[in-house]
């Protein structure tokens, strides 16, 4: 029954789930790897969409980047902030990958655009392991730190987001709003994520229908 329940929200509420995993060589040798979940809701919803970026520059230095992006102005709907992020346990992760690694820094994108999307309890850190070049370090912290504060988070976003409905219904012209924002955050998570690293990767042709394939999938 339960299943059924969230199985239902799942296909009422989501509008789509990216995932993917690009490898990239690097002119000057070296190669990166970028893993990437995000899930983006419709617009009969107005609760955070979900997203995970673990960026592996080297095998010692990573980037990680969690967060439940909000879909609204949380200084005109202080009940969205209450509901998504000081009643959630959002806070207390952040809090928690602060204490478990020690290693971690906050990190500051070069976009000023992405670190105004991000919400004030999302994560985004760059994580330097100071062991010499080898790899156990970052394995340990990938697997005993970010994949279960990662799976909470998920759970998190399942449960009150997915599952359960938004702040209010949702108004005519609040429609209106997300179905004009949505669309402008999926093409500018596409052009910081895509559009720059494809091209190198791939080529420009086959770049372009990836990249032509993905944008359809976003519907913009
Ligand atoms: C990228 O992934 C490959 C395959 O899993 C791995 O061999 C390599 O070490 C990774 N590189 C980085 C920088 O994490």
């Amino acid at each position: 029954m339960l299943n059924t329940i969230r199985t239902r929200a799942v296909l009422l509420k989501i509008d789509f789930i990216l995932s993917s995993w690009l490898h990239l060589s690097l002119p000057n040798g070296g190669a990166m790897n970028i893993t990437n979940i995000k899930g983006y809701l419709k617009s009969s919803t107005d609760t955070p969409h979900f997203q995970f970026e673990l960026v592996q520059c080297s095998p010692t230095y990573f980037i990680f980047f969690l967060d439940l992006i909000p879909r609204k102005d949380i200084v005109l709907h202080p009940d969205y902030l209450n509901t998504f992020y000081e009643d959630s346990q959002l806070e207390a992760l952040r809090k928690q990958l602060d204490t478990q690694v020690l290693e971690a820094k906050p990190y500051f994108s070069s976009s000023l655009y992405f670190r105004n999307v991000v919400s004030p309890t999302g994560i985004l850190v760059s994580i330097t392991c100071e062991d010499g070049g080898t790899t156990e370090r970052a394995e340990e912290i990938i697997r005993d730190n970010i994949d279960p504060i990662a799976n909470e988070v998920l759970e998190l976003w399942m449960d009150s987001c997915v599952c359960k409905g938004g702040t209010a219904t949702i108004e005519e012209n609040e429609r209106d709003q997300l179905e004009k924002r949505d669309p402008i955050i999926k093409s500018r998570a596409i052009e910081m994520d895509f559009s720059s690293s494809m091209p190198i990767q791939f080529g420009q042709d086959v770049a372009d229908i990836i990249l032509g394939i993905i944008r359809g999938v976003f519907r913009i």
